[in-house]
């Protein structure tokens, strides 16, 4: 029966080209792909992608308050967090520089960047969402360099050629409808010998892996489907040396880093994280046995990495660094 429903899935996939284009552009930032059945990513930045991008410009990308505060709470939190110091170190973000973080979400990396920047450094957040932002602004400075939080496209920043030592983007490029206009405007901010630190998913990961499955057998395929779309459309490598090297970042390189992520009581912890996404009204939606059986169904899924009351698993994500010549 669950066979069925992921290869079903896998049809709907390969059959739904224009539906899948409109789910990339409105799917939230939360994370999946599907290791054992469902879709995978595309193979490259080819005509597919490039239709897609092309369809999925102008989408909107708003949030309501309550999603990007639940972001915060679950996605910033445990899931994108933990890496926020790798993409900093990345970037070889020192004492006294300016740094911009692109689609800074509510600000996990810029954060990070501030403290690294030091008093006589400046960071600028930037995100096209402004629930995002406004939850960026209302949390406790952490010290280190001030941060400007401004609410604007990656694609049209009204930011001056040549003005950061450093640019950030933690998981954003994906989700921009046009990446190779996203990579030009990170490089037209930097200055000569500015360092850029990109990540962008390497596969499904784990736990999304999970969601996806018990989305499928509990909702239905599309809602699967829906749901692991984020990961599906992250670039490739080549893709995104592609990229790099078209927006004139020519030495850019791409490895892939891997963390064990740390998530408390998955029971609990599904049902918030899938409020701080799309899926938000569709789950509410169902009976409290459902969503307690959608929670209690993940945990059972990777019981495997049961660590204390949570889970630990590994996670990778690719990481593309390059300096402006
Ligand atoms: C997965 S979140 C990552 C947020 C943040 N970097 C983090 O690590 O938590 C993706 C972010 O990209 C932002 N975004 C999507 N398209 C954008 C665009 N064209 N310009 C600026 N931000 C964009 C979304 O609003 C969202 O906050």
């Amino acid at each position: 029966m669950f066979r069925k429903q992921l290869t079903s899935i896998s049809v709907l996939h390969a059959s739904t080209q224009s539906y899948r284009a409109t789910v990339c552009a409105k799917t939230l930032a939360f994370d999946s792909q599907h290791d054992r059945g469902l879709p995978k990513r595309q193979s490259g930045y080819g005509a597919q992608a490039r239709m897609e991008s092309e369809m999925s410009k102008h989408e909107p990308w708003q949030l309501t308050a309550d999603a990007a505060e639940l972001y915060e709470q679950y996605v910033a939190r445990y899931i994108l967090g933990p890496w926020a110091p790798l993409l900093v170190d990345a970037a070889g973000v020192a004492t006294g520089d300016r740094v911009l973080d692109l689609a800074c979400g509510t600000g996990v990396v810029a954060r990070v960047a501030a403290l690294r920047a030091g008093t006589g450094g400046s960071v600028v957040g930037v995100d096209l969402n402004a629930g995002m932002i406004r939850v960026a602004r209302s949390l406790p400075p952490t010290g280190g360099a001030s941060i400007e939080w401004l609410e604007g496209s990656a694609l049209d920043l009204a930011l001056p050629d040549a003005s950061f030592n450093a640019v950030l983007c933690q998981q954003g490029l994906q989700f921009f409808p046009d990446m190779a206009r996203g990579l030009r405007q990170m490089r037209r901010v930097l200055k000569p010998g500015g360092r850029l630190a990109l990540s962008v998913w390497n596969n499904a990961g784990l736990y999304n892996t999970a969601v996806g499955e018990t989305l499928a057998q509990f909702i239905g395929p599309e809602t699967a489907v829906r749901f692991l779309t984020t990961r599906h459309q992250a670039p490739t490598r080549e893709a995104l040396e592609e990229l790099a090297m078209n927006a004139s970042f020519p030495g850019a390189q791409v490895r892939v880093s891997r963390i064990n992520v740390h998530l408390p009581r998955l029971d609990e912890f599904v049902l918030g994280h899938l409020a701080a996404t799309p899926f938000a009204s569709l789950i509410a939606a169902l009976d409290m046995e459902t969503r307690g059986q959608i929670g209690a169904t993940v945990a059972t899924r990777l019981q495997h990495y049961a660590n204390g009351d949570g889970v630990t698993y590994p996670e990778e994500t690719q990481v593309l660094t390059a300096r402006a010549g």
